[in-house]
């Protein structure tokens, strides 16, 4: 039986003040509404329905159409059953799954109860619900015994309604098809409000002799929905926690969880250790027996087995096992280090290849470079890569000795073994094994200091002398 997810993102989401789309905000490095996607096909869901609203609608197709999701674009937005409204037309399995784009904690385990729910009980619907310790705004569960009768908004609720319905809808539903298609259309828009709520075909379904039913007690932690920038932060402080732990267990030591950041899509294997004061994002993968940190900010990088970062920076940089970097790295995009490279202070790599065992030790730029295996790169180099218009690339063969101070000017090739000498500016290609050197000479002038004071010494005096 194949289930379609509606995820519903048309609100304004205006409590942010931002002027990205609310549901493309982050939790732990990936957009509210991709967590919401994810959770959906965790479930079991074969396609992904995504209401928006004209403005947002750009924004969320950018990220989410490479993805395989399709797009209801409601306009205006007239509430919660008129954005399923929208989405009805494109809806293809018997089951459609509905949940909000806003509520990042969602996982896919409670989805699929959800559907399983359905399955088993053979309901026209099923709705998630939990007992929040403070139930104001939400829409109240009328039972009678396991059938869910209606959804009663809070705004709508009788002062007893209010006062002895504690469980409360959560916005999870799951329903079939053929019965939301049948009674969503006519359910009627709210007296106070104009708008059409989709809570209000529970109450349709159940009228009409259909069945609904709840999955009730779930955490109210998971339905977390975020209106604002707080709520945000506590959204991440929370999927913060659940992702530490996941890696903990995995093997991963996480020395200090309350100064760690790492994104959900961030894989290590297990003997990492993550020192204290570190963000790791995006898709970075770490290897086992790796030490990263403590303060380093790593994104999108693959670093490989028994590797050492410590205080520095990374982005989409490829790292060899047993390499040694910082402090205070700068690996840039497209910088792939070889197997037990060494990078130490203020050295940036940006698209630059470094062999083996290669030491790039201190005060170092590499960029649009190939380096070989072996090679040992002096304080001080730095590749002129670019003329103003133009990058050009520097090559430096294996075993080659660039000494510090040197300034290669691209496109340049250091031959294999050769060596440059201190405070060189190498301009034309250095063939392998030879000596470049390609500074002024030095010229000692003997005993010119003497002169030079009692010269300096005169001409102060006479200084004096005019000045009386
Ligand atoms: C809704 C439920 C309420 C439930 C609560 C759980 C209704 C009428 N009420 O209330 O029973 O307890 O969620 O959090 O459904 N949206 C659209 N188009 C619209 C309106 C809303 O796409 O026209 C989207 C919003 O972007 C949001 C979601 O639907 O993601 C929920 O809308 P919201 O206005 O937050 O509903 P609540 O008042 O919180
Ligand atoms: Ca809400």
């Amino acid at each position: 039986m194949g289930v379609d997810a509606i995820v519903l993102a048309a609100g304004k989401g205006t409590r942010m003040k931002s002027v990205l789309p609310k549901v493309l905000h982050e939790v732990c490095g990936v957009p509210m509404v991709e967590h919401a996607r994810r959770a959906a096909v965790a479930a079991g869901c074969d396609r992904v329905i995504v209401v928006v609203n004209p403005e947002t609608e750009p924004a969320i197709r950018e990220l989410l159409e490479p993805l395989g999701c399709v797009f209801a674009v409601q306009d205006p937005p007239l509430g919660t059953g008129h954005a399923v409204l929208q989405a009805l037309p494109l809806i293809q399995g018997e089951e459609v799954l509905v949940l909000c784009g806003d509520t990042p904690l969602l996982t896919g385990d409670t989805l699929g109860a959800v559907v399983g729910l359905r399955r088993e009980t053979e309901s026209d619907g099923v709705v998630a619900t939990f007992e929040p310790a403070d139930a104001r705004g939400y829409g109240r569960i009328a039972r009678s015994g396991v059938q869910v009768e209606g959804i009663i908004e809070d705004a709508d609720c009788t002062p007893e309604q209010r006062r002895n319905l504690k469980e409360v809808n959560s916005g999870v539903f799951c329903f079939a098809t053929e019965a939301i298609q049948r009674h969503l259309p006519n359910v009627a828009p709210n007296e106070k409000k104009g708008e059409i709520y989709l809570t209000d075909v529970v109450n349709a379904i159940h009228r009409a002799g259909g069945t609904v039913q709840a999955l009730g007690d779930l955490r109210e932690e998971e339905f977390l929905g975020v209106n604002d920038r707080w709520m945000l932060a506590e959204a991440s402080r929370i999927m913060r926690t659940t992702i530490l732990r996941r890696l903990a267990e995995g093997g991963v030591t996480i020395v200090d969880p309350a100064s760690t950041y790492i994104g959900a899509d961030v894989r290590c294997e297990p003997d990492v250790t993550i020192l204290p004061m570190c963000t790791i994002d995006g898709a970075t993968t770490i290897g086992s027996g790796s030490q990263i940190g403590p303060n380093c900010w790593i994104k999108d990088a693959t670093i490989g087995r028994d590797v050492r970062i410590f205080m520095s920076h990374m982005d989409q940089a490829i790292v060899g096992e047993k390499c040694r970097c910082g402090p205070f790295s700068n690996l840039r995009p497209g910088a792939v280090l070889e197997a037990g490279v060494k990078i130490g202070n203020f050295v940036e790599i940006k698209n630059a290849v470094v062999g083996e065992k290669t030491a790039v030790s201190h005060l170092t730029y590499l960029g649009d470079a190939t380096i070989g295996a072996g090679a040992n790169i002096g304080a001080g180099t730095i590749t002129c890569n670019y003329d103003g218009f133009q990058k050009w690339r520097t090559t430096i063969g294996e075993g080659a000795f660039v000494g510090s101070n040197s300034t290669l000017i691209a496109p340049v090739t250091v031959g294999d073994g050769a060596f440059v000498a201190a405070g060189s500016v190498v301009t034309k290609d250095v063939p392998g094994g030879a000596l470049a050197v390609g500074r002024a000479r030095q010229d000692n002038k003997e005993g010119w200091m003497a002169k030079w004071r009692s010269r300096k010494a005169a001409e102060s005096g006479e200084a004096e002398n005019s000045t009386q």
